[in-house]
């Protein structure tokens, strides 16, 4: 009898119950009057007499530790319904936060967007290309210094000839091969360069580029189209200037200012105190490199430009540090929010 006793203290000290009907089937187990409990008090007349003492404290014991677990499974339960009574399920949702765009993004859309506006669709291309794409077509030199491992990502270490795209040419040249003139495209995308990075350089960062091929196409139809460009992203009161400059693919060439944002053109600290900052380059495409991709300079003309959609950004928002693009801090990308 004792044994049992200790038995079924041992087994009420555990006894748990997920819901109360659970409990009820605990109580009626143990406590009803035909439960083992009280089994035992019935059985207790046939104890003898000099263990009386002994085991009717035990019995009184696990009884009234069954009782007391009881009591606290109820009182959990009855303290779970008031919590869901408390619950109102007619209350409107909190707001779900939606994500924010990331500002590359949205500078990228608004510059497609512009040129969209004068008839440029998008192509895009390969970020992985070969020495041909990015270099050879566009009429490089072989000596010339970005063929060379310090400004290049190579993929294969020994072949000189897979490499990361420095430029979206690579993408002009791709679309001049597969159709001919005339061609109004811009190519927007993901550019590397080895860089050493720092607030003012990345080892990638993103471009988009233009290209307009077709019979006349003149610098003054570059110029007007760019002006428009500077106008429509930067506002009415945008000025630009071309500066001669020069590049292996176009002829002749050119780098775009526009008039400082910042100082109206005054001069200040962001524009060096010049009045001007530099957005793009740009130039009439070299009759070699339209020979090369199988279209006949005698007939055809073309201009091409590139700018890099961090700058264009930096210009927008001033972001300081060039790193903060590629950083995904959401404290930095979440004050974009209402930008569209
Ligand atoms: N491909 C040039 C660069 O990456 C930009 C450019 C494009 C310049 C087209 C002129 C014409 O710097």
């Amino acid at each position: 009898m004792k044994e049992r006793i200790k038995q079924l203290l041992d087994e009420v000290s555990r006894m748990t119950a997920t819901n109360t009907e659970e409990l009820e089937a605990l109580r009626i187990k143990y406590l009803s009057k035909k439960g083992e409990i009280s089994q035992l008090f019935n059985d207790f007349r046939n104890v003898a007499n000099e263990d009386k003492r002994e085991v009717g404290q035990l019995l009184n014991q696990l009884k009234n530790a069954a009782q007391a677990q009881i009591n606290t499974l109820k009182e959990r339960f009855a303290n779970q319904q008031e919590t869901a009574q408390h619950t109102d399920l007619t209350r409107t949702a909190e707001p779900v936060k939606l994500g924010t765009r990331h500002p590359l993004s949205l500078v990228r859309e608004e510059i497609i967007d512009i040129f969209g506006r004068i008839g440029f669709t998008v192509a895009e291309g390969p970020e992985i290309e070969d020495d041909w794409h990015v270099f050879s077509a566009l009429n490089f030199p072989p000596e010339h210094p970005a063929r060379d491992m310090q400004d290049t990502f190579f993929v294969e270490r020994h072949a000189n000839d897979v490499l990361l795209r420095t430029h979206t040419s690579s993408v002009q040249v791709r679309t001049m091969l597969r159709q001919q003139p005339p061609i109004r495209m811009v190519f927007p995308g993901r550019v590397y360069r080895n860089e050493a990075i720092s607030y003012r350089a990345h080892c990638f960062f993103h471009q988009v580029e233009g290209l307009y091929v077709d019979k006349n196409v003149s610098f003054a139809d570059l110029k007007q189209a760019l002006l428009y460009f500077a106008k429509e992203m930067f506002g009415t009161e945008t000025e630009i200037r071309l500066r001669p400059s020069y590049f292996p693919f176009t002829e002749p060439s050119a780098e775009m200012d526009i008039s400082c944002l910042i100082c109206g053109g005054k001069g200040c600290p962001f524009c060096k105190h010049t009045g001007w900052v530099e957005i793009l380059g740009c130039g009439m495409v070299d009759p070699n490199v339209l020979r090369n991709c199988g279209i006949d300079p005698d007939v055809y003309s073309g201009y091409a430009f590139g700018m890099g959609v961090e700058r264009i950004a930096n210009l927008k928002y001033q972001v300081k540090d060039l790193r903060m693009f590629s950083e995904n801090d959401v404290r930095f990308l979440e004050q974009f929010e209402a930008a569209y």
